[in-house]
């Protein structure tokens, strides 16, 4: 079997966040099943050199983008095994981001969709994938597209296609003009039955609409999206495809992510906690924090977004602090959210850090540093932040919600189970409460071995996800053959 990715991210060629840790891992796990998977990813000037160097150009072509011809050149490279093809144009994607902000990403996304199905049209019978794999609304033209401009291309016809929602919060909402004029339509494809989105147009919409078959990345996720509360004004059209969606739990690299192998930790560990422990001094001792093994550190690795809670984060801070513990948050997102996280660094700079930006070999040293982890977020498709950080005996603390719900168990004091600690109502009280109660089991050092041992028992690897992913593959394509 065959199968493209179609993605913006993915690591380690270019990372914003968890879409890049799956579109990097999950295509290893699909190989070790005996799977054929390409990734076609944009060729954006983040991706690091010595992979850039390595890739060779396959094709070049033009693509036209309404009335525009732009080139594209189709560069093809190994990645840990896995065959990528790079979508080059300089004038889209060599820049000094990934994303950007307003309108124009509507024609960015629009020309990597056309370039993927231009691909496609240029492939030999034998080279066509069974299946199309697409992610989050930057591919959301790509189904819309092949069943509508490019329905008349015989050989496309047996192509099936899945879209993964990886988080419905973001969506490609753009206006009616400009995606027709990327996209070099008229009325036809503006129905509500179409990707027309309160009087827009939604690339993300398109994918739902259009994909043969529908996942995201929890269970529990699967199941609130259906509903107003977590459904993004998409809840309807989620219900009426609720047949053809499901929910795949993530999981995570597990030769990346491994606190025994990981070349950025200052001492590798495996089950240890005292090793784990001189990860929080070498931290400390990094960032001029106090050195003391024994104070507990909560660390966040996020991106600064509404998302990920940080607005209870910020009610909560003068209770948190008023504890005797140590913060340690790295990441990067919303301006207001970085305001006010240094206003809290000044007022606690004796117990508090922040590192604003993005930083693998932090993220890591922080995961391994961390005695908490604190992801208390409003809705959250699945989170791999919180998996990262049970495989480094980090343990997390939680809003029940999305994937979450369903990776982290609230440790329970009389049967001993549980591998962290969670709460339920989006209030500060209930964060402040939970990390309290959290703090107390810390005390108790025999007690804490068991939570982190809980943590680590289950691996939360990719293997039952794959395996799941790889039985809607075929039956996507028993059903193309039943239609054929
Ligand atoms: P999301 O995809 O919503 O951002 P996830 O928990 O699924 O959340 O994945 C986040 C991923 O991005 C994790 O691998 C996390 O370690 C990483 N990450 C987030 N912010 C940063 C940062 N500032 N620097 C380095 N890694 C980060
Ligand atoms: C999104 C979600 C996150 C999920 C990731 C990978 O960015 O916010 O919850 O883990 O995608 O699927």
């Amino acid at each position: 079997m065959k199968v493209w990715f179609a993605a913006s991210e993915a690591a380690p060629l270019a990372k914003s966040g968890g879409l890049a840790d799956v579109v990097g891992s999950l295509p290893k796990a699909l190989a070790a099943r005996g799977i054929d998977v390409t990734v076609v990813l944009p060729k954006y000037d983040a991706i690091p050199d010595d992979i850039v160097r390595g890739a060779k150009l396959l094709r070049r072509f033009d693509v036209s983008i309404g009335w525009r011809l732009q080139y594209c050149g189709l560069m093809e490279t190994h990645v840990d095994g896995i065959r990528y093809l790079l979508v080059d144009n300089e004038h889209y994607f060599k820049r000094g981001y990934l994303y950007g902000y307003g309108e124009e990403e509507a024609e960015r996304y629009a020309f990597f969709s056309f370039a993927v199905l231009e691909a496609l049209v240029r492939c030999q019978s034998e080279e066509l994938p069974d299946i199309l794999h697409c992610h989050d609304w930057q591919t959301g033209l790509v189904p819309l597209l092949l069943r509508t401009r490019y329905s008349h291309v015989p050989a496309l016809r047996g192509v099936r296609t899945l879209f993964t929602i990886h988080n419905l919060g973001y969506q490609g909402v753009f206006s009616r003009g400009k995606l027709q004029d990327v996209l070099g339509a008229g009325d036809e494809l503006f129905s509500p039955g179409g990707l027309e989105f309160y009087g827009d147009g939604s690339c993300l919409k398109a994918g739902l609409r259009y994909a043969d078959k529908l996942t995201t990345v929890s269970p529990t996720y699967a199941r609130e999206i259906q509903t107003p509360e977590y459904g993004e004004k998409l809840d309807g059209l989620l219900r009426e495809r609720a047949g053809d969606l499901k929910g795949i739990l993530n999981g995570i690299d597990l030769t990346s992510y491994d606190p025994e192998t990981d070349p950025h930790l200052a001492v590798r560990y495996r089950d240890s906690l005292s090793r784990k422990r001189l990860n929080k001094t070498a931290l400390q001792l990094e960032f001029g924090l106090p050195e003391n093994e024994g104070v507990p550190l909560i660390g966040i690795v996020s991106r600064l977004v509404r998302q990920k809670g940080f607005d209870l984060i910020g009610e909560a801070l003068p209770g948190l602090m008023a504890e005797n513990v140590q913060l340690f948050v790295l990441g990067a997102g919303e301006p207001r959210v970085e305001a006010m996280l240094r206003e809290a660094v000044e007022r606690y700079s004796g117990r508090m850090r922040v590192w604003f930006g993005f930083n693998e070999g932090l993220a890591r040293r922080v995961y391994a540093a961390s005695d908490l982890f604190l992801m208390p977020s409003l809705f959250e498709p699945c989170g791999l932040s919180q998996l990262i950080s049970l495989r480094y005996l980090s343990v997390p603390v939680v809003r029940e919600t999305g994937g979450l719900k369903d990776t982290v168990q609230a440790y329970n004091e009389y049967t001993g189970t549980g591998n962290g600690f969670s709460f339920g109502p989006a209030t500060a009280h209930d964060l402040l409460f939970t990390v309290r109660r959290a703090l107390a089991f810390y005390r108790d050092e025999a007690v804490w071995g068991r939570i982190a041992a809980n943590g680590a028992v289950r691996d939360y690897g990719w293997d039952s996800s794959a395996r799941e992913y790889e039985e809607l593959y075929q039956g996507l394509v028993r059903e193309g053959r039943g239609m054929g």
